[in-house]
């Protein structure tokens, strides 16, 4: 009789036992997953920890400001914020396979920690939000790689933490329910899931400054919509991609050439399989007006209707 309330003490315990009076970095990204986590180790050990919130160049429109609104000096968690936009991007230059971009992300995520941690002096435990989605794509207990997280895979030999992941054995939808079990608003607790690797992973192909900010755009003018059309809590996940080929138009009297935008809508338990979200037509044009109309260099929005399987919810 397996009980939330039995696996908040449990892991409280086992944390405490674990730390004993060492110190604890938690990387914070203000989604759900790394939330609970801070939360939870709060409560399992006070000031022992430290939170940081890397801004990584690939938020999305006005996320850090939201985040650290959000969480600053709540739930006695102290938060440090670090900005390395431009460590990320310049890792990122040139480089447009999948596979490479997300272990570049993951990897400098460490870095950054292990920065941090230098600093703070006496930091032994790195503290993550991963999921047993995330264990189970990235293949480490399964034969086959679906695409790496980027919090799995281990750290590099040079890195001295060890791992805490309290939410390992958890999917997306346990840990809500642990979150409201843990007095986490629901806006909070109810935050459509966002990767990692962020943006990043969204503009398909090389990461350029340009394409982030047509990405950032469209995705922000999409939120909004679903917002509005007041189905942000029934569809899982909802965003905008950047594929980065062009195509012919016509705006006014001239000819235009430039990207397509595609929309990705999904509905989800707990994100291992999910079903493209029906969204109704007249929110889809809205949604396609406004982006065509407002994003510069973009001409042309899909919306993708493929389920997973066969595709993954994220296009990269
Ligand atoms: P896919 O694209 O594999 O995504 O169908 C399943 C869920 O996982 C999220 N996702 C990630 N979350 N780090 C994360 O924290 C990652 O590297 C990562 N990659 C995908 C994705 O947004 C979806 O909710």
């Amino acid at each position: 009789n397996w009980s939330m309330a039995d696996f908040i003490d449990q892991q409280i315990e086992k944390i405490r036992a674990t730390v004993g009076d060492k110190k604890v970095l938690l990387g914070l990204s203000g989604g759900v997953d790394s939330s609970v986590v801070g939360v939870l180790l709060h409560k399992a050990i006070g000031n022992q920890l430290t939170s940081i919130f890397v801004d990584h160049g690939l938020l999305r429109k006005g996320e850090a400001e939201q985040v650290m609104a959000s969480l600053e000096g709540k739930f006695g968690l102290n938060i440090v914020k670090v900005d390395a936009k431009e460590r990320f991007l310049s890792k990122l230059e040139g480089v447009s396979d999948p596979e490479q971009k997300r272990k570049i992300i993951g990897n400098e995520f460490i870095r950054v920690f292990d920065d941090e941690a230098a600093k703070l002096d006496g930091i032994d435990f790195l503290a993550q939000g991963t999921l047993y989605t995330d264990v189970i794509e990235s293949g480490t207990d399964t034969a086959q790689t679906i695409k790496s997280h980027h919090n799995v895979g281990g750290l590099p030999d040079d890195v001295q933490f060890q791992l805490i992941e309290p939410l390992r054995t958890l999917f997306k939808d346990e840990v809500r329910e642990l979150g409201e079990k843990l007095g986490m608003p629901s806006d909070l607790v109810w935050r459509q899931p966002f990767p990692g690797p962020g943006l990043g992973i969204r503009v398909i192909g090389e990461v350029t400054p340009e394409k982030l900010e047509i990405v950032r755009d469209s995705d922000y003018i999409l939120r909004e919509e679903i917002k509005n059309a007041g189905l942000d809590r029934e569809i899982w996940q909802y965003f905008t991609v950047l594929p980065g080929f062009r195509s012919v138009g016509v705006m006014g009297d001239g000819r235009t050439y430039d990207y397509t935008i595609g929309i990705r809508g999904v509905t989800s338990i707990d994100g291992m399989t999910a079903d493209f979200a029906k969204i109704p037509w007249d929110v889809l044009q809205k949604i396609s007006v406004r982006i065509v109309n407002e994003v510069a260099h973009v001409n042309r929005v899909v919306y993708d209707i493929t389920s997973k399987p066969p595709a993954t919810i994220e296009w990269e």
